[in-house]
């Protein structure tokens, strides 16, 4: 039996600001089993980047219930909450997030520092994690010294890095032409099939949704029944 690795039940977030509510999700039930490609598709403001925020403990829903990984996110303290998503979440931003002022190793290397891991090691997993993305030879660089490409390159292996089973993505190729979202997508594909990363990638983008095993789509904060299903 595939195992369950994300499970919400009504899930739901309010923003309350001033007197406005804003309902981002509404009563969303997604399930998304061990190794699956999952696209999150929808319109601009239809709740897909909340979602994620939720899945990787970043915000915390109004009311629902959320299982990532078998834990219940709603049990944990806020200490506790850093430690488990450094452990079990990599997260990619569409803005790719780097710290100017490190290099890539050390950009990479950063979320090992919350792990017991000696400096040999954590400079030993992170270019691993580099190679793997096909940077080792850009260890030195600083992230204005790499193309758009590249730096979400290095944000892929600062997500990896740590061996996270759940990679969360937020149109990670939103902000890169052509050739480098292909590249992207193809690496986050391999996380998938070769390493058996169960990945959730936000997308506007139809081609990038195709790399997807499965797509699930949002309107309004409430996500649709899949098609073919009754
Ligand atoms: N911190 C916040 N405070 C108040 N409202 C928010 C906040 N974050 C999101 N929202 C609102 O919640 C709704 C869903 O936003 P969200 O960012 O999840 O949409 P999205 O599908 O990711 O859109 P996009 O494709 O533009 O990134 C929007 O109406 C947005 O304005
Ligand atoms: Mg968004």
């Amino acid at each position: 039996m595939s195992e369950t690795v994300i499970e919400t039940r009504r899930l739901s977030k309010e923003y309350i600001r001033d007197e406005f509510h804003i309902t981002a999700l509404q009563d969303v039930d997604l399930e998304v089993k061990r190794g699956e490609f999952v696209a999150l598709m929808g319109p601009s403001g239809s709740g897909k980047s909340t979602l994620l925020h939720l899945i990787a403990a970043m915000d915390v829903p109004t009311s629902g219930e959320i299982k990532v990984l078998g834990q219940d996110l709603r049990k944990l303290s806020d200490r506790a909450i850093a430690r488990w998503r450094n452990e079990n979440v990599g997260f990619v931003f569409q803005s790719f997030n780097l710290i100017p002022v490190l290099t890539a190793l050390e950009n990479v290397e950063l979320p090992l520092k919350l792990t017991p891991l000696k400096k040999q090691e954590r400079i030993d997993h992170a270019v691993t994690a580099l190679k793997l993305v096909g940077l080792g030879d850009r260890l030195g660089h600083y992230p204005r010294q790499l193309s758009g490409g590249q730096e979400q390159r290095v944000a892929i292996a600062r997500a990896i890095v740590t061996d996270p089973a759940l990679i969360l993505a937020d149109e990670p190729t939103g902000n890169l032409d052509a050739a480098s979202a292909e590249d992207i997508l193809h690496l986050l594909a391999r996380l998938n099939q070769e390493f058996g990363k169960t990945v959730v990638m936000v997308t506007h983008d139809p081609h990038a949704a195709r790399f997807a095993s499965v797509v699930h789509h949002l309107e309004k904060g409430r996500l649709l029944p899949m098609n073919g299903n009754p």
